[in-house]
């Protein structure tokens, strides 16, 4: 660990006590837990517990528990079963050279679950039970923490309607849960560019729709898109605006940048349709501390066709907290297709997901605050 300092470098005071603990009957065995935690696969195994809040019209919040991870039953008439009632979040915890864990910027995802709850009619969960419940089952999960390069716990937070009932209302049951996944990064292979299909027939979100909220049915429906892509042999979806179809919105499961041959930098202005990037935000103040100048706005498809034939659009890249920064060396749609620079990762790409990575895992000075120590 280097020489530097981070505004919250004192773990925050626990608030486990507020969540009562419900230890799991057969935790993985050491080895088990040594073996899972090394598999470096994105989302595919889970620690022993989860946190849970139940939410009821009448009783508001209550009964905050960390119990065994295990299958949630839930009564076939439940809300999110039909309505698709639900949100998430994803953050990570990082293990830094000292054993110490932190979290990136958590207070963010917090806020974001709340804006997202209220697009979906869900009731808002405030931003100390957010971090409570991360705190209390970070003091059960530490363990789980991995140590290897580029390495996290990835915490998935998710609020659904348990509501019984098959009228669509706002739910009147509602859970919130929070589990978490030893995983490596979103595209195995380290810093490996991605190829882009740019999507002309299908959109992700459209005015006034659900496009800057976090919830599942946006997820959803960029799935047969992404099928067909991967079928042309493209890695992700670029989805274009729905009122016009002429101007980059975001990815998929990312939201996405383009850097000019001068260093500036551009990226799609948040219209509401567009997810509101923990990343994105990060990744635009750490390019700004560079003296660079990013802006936000419209990009057109067009724009990015002619800078990227031209070399005025020398990069692009595209960036999420399980992505992180993400190069992209080749975009496509059924009329064009085109290399990005050479088709390698460029250099404000990968100067912005070092600067990042290395504040992520306490190798820099964390001159924003935006660490906050957990374990
Ligand atoms: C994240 O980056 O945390 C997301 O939620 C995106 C998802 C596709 C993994």
């Amino acid at each position: 660990m280097g020489d530097f300092t981070a505004a919250n470098a004192a773990p925050a005071p626990s608030t486990a006590g507020a969540f009562r603990i419900v230890a799991h009957p057969s935790p993985a065995t050491e080895a088990e837990r040594i073996e899972r935690v090394g598999d470096m696969k994105f989302g595919m195994s889970f620690t022993d517990h989860m946190a849970r809040i139940t939410w009821t019209a009448d009783g508001g919040w209550d009964d905050r528990r960390i119990e065994p991870y295990g299958p949630i039953p839930m009564d076939p008439a439940a809300s999110v079963l039909h309505y698709a009632q639900e949100i998430f979040e994803g953050l990570k915890a990082y293990r830094w050279a000292d054993g110490s864990v932190w979290l990136f910027r958590p207070e963010a995802n917090a806020l974001r679950f709340q804006k997202s709850a209220w697009r979906m009619a869900l009731p808002e969960l405030a931003v100390e039970d957010f971090m409570g419940s991360i705190r209390a089952f970070m003091s059960v999960e530490k363990d789980w923490v991995p140590t290897a390069p580029e390495s996290s716990l990835y915490l998935r937070p998710f609020l659904i309607g348990t509501d019984v009932f098959l009228g669509l209302r706002a739910p009147k049951k509602v859970d919130y849960l929070l589990i978490a996944s030893p995983s490596g990064p979103y595209f195995a292979g380290g810093v490996k560019p991605v190829s882009i299909w740019v999507e002309k027939d299908f959109h992700r979100a459209g005015p006034g729709g659900t496009g800057s909220a976090k919830c599942g049915g946006n997820y959803a429906a960029s799935l047969r898109p992404q099928i067909e892509a991967g079928a042309r042999g493209y890695d992700q979806v670029l989805y274009l605006d729905a009122a016009t179809g002429l101007v980059l919105e975001e990815l998929g499961g990312m939201n996405v940048f383009a850097v000019r041959s001068d260093g500036s930098v551009l990226t799609p202005v948040l219209n509401g349709n567009i997810l509101e990037g923990v990343t994105r935000s990060s990744v635009i103040q750490l390019i700004e501390d560079q003296d660079l100048k990013v802006v936000e706005r419209n990009i057109t498809l067009a724009e990015l066709r002619e800078g990227i034939d031209s070399g005025e659009i020398s990069e692009v890249f595209a960036c999420g907290t399980a992505a992180i920064v993400t190069p992209v060396g080749r975009m496509g749609s059924d009329d064009f297709e085109v290399t990005v620079g050479d088709g390698q990762p460029g250099p404000v790409t990968l100067a912005v997901r070092q600067r990042l990575t290395d504040i992520q895992y306490g190798r820099a000075d964390d001159a924003f605050g935006w660490m906050q120590r957990v374990v």
